[in-house]
């Protein structure tokens, strides 16, 4: 089954600070969208790649794309984006060309995820999993509470989960692909990541071991830890 990469990469990212939209900063001066197209497109699996674009954007994101060549096998789509993430994957979705049976969707703020876990993520779709999401351990306890309603006053704690059943996910979150557009249907409220519009099916989703390189780049820290990481593979 052929294989496609949705990346939406239509955010502002406020968190990162004032700037150019976040997929457009550059990493080791090459802008983190094209670090995550490489990325995904470094697997042998991926023909095609959705690039869904700020919607002021999409002609300086095609440029870009026609600027850093790509494997010879890997064609790519440049739509613009939308309000949210959902919407934007969703836009991405609408694009694919039949023929693609298996979908990635991947965050173009995840510029450094290892070519392993991409390929890892797409053997257990092809094995049979209608969701496939990598994941790692988490660090730190996690405590439930309940929100305060002015920013900075003291939150009741309720509840602590068991921090080994408890898993950060990471993407690309792989998909069949008729489940993932059915999902997109169908699951009308707010949510974070595509899998769990799959889980609101019924469906079981599966995790299969993430990578600490695969992190997002959220808040200025995140660039420091991306820009040290690049600089280590390229000793
Ligand atoms: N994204 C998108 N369309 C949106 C919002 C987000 O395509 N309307 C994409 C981002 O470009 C990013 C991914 O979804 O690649 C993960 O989102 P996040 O890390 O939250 O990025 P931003 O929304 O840009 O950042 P922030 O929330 O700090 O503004
Ligand atoms: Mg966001």
């Amino acid at each position: 089954a052929r294989t496609a990469a949705v990346i939406p990469a239509a955010g502002r990212g406020v968190r990162l600070g004032p700037g150019a939209p976040k997929a457009l900063r550059t990493l080791g001066g090459t802008p983190m969208l094209i670090h995550a197209v490489r990325a995904l497109a470094a697997s042998r699996a991926v023909s095609l790649v959705v690039v869904v674009a700020p919607p002021d954007g999409t002609a300086e994101v095609k440029s870009l794309l026609d600027a850093h060549a790509l494997p010879d096998r890997t064609d790519f789509l440049v739509v613009p984006g939308g309000e949210s993430r959902q919407e934007s994957v969703k836009l991405g979705l609408d694009a694919l060309p039949p023929g693609h049976d298996i979908v990635l969707v991947h965050d173009a703020a995840r510029p450094l995820v290892p070519v392993d876990t991409v390929d890892a993520v797409i053997e257990a779709v092809r094995e049979g999993a209608p969701a496939v999401v990598p994941a790692l351990p988490l660090a730190d306890t996690v405590k439930e509470v309940e929100p305060a309603v002015t920013t900075g006053d003291p939150e009741p704690v309720v509840a602590t989960p068991e921090r080994d059943r408890l898993r950060a996910v990471q993407t690309p979150q792989g998909f069949d692909r008729a489940t993932l557009v059915r999902a997109h249907e169908s699951v009308t409220e707010n949510v974070t990541d595509d899998a769990s519009m799959v889980e609101q099916l019924g469906l079981t989703v599966v995790v299969v071991p993430g990578h600490e390189e695969a992190f997002k780049v959220t808040r200025p820290l995140d660039l420091v830890l991306a820009e040290a990481v690049l600089a280590r593979r390229r000793l």
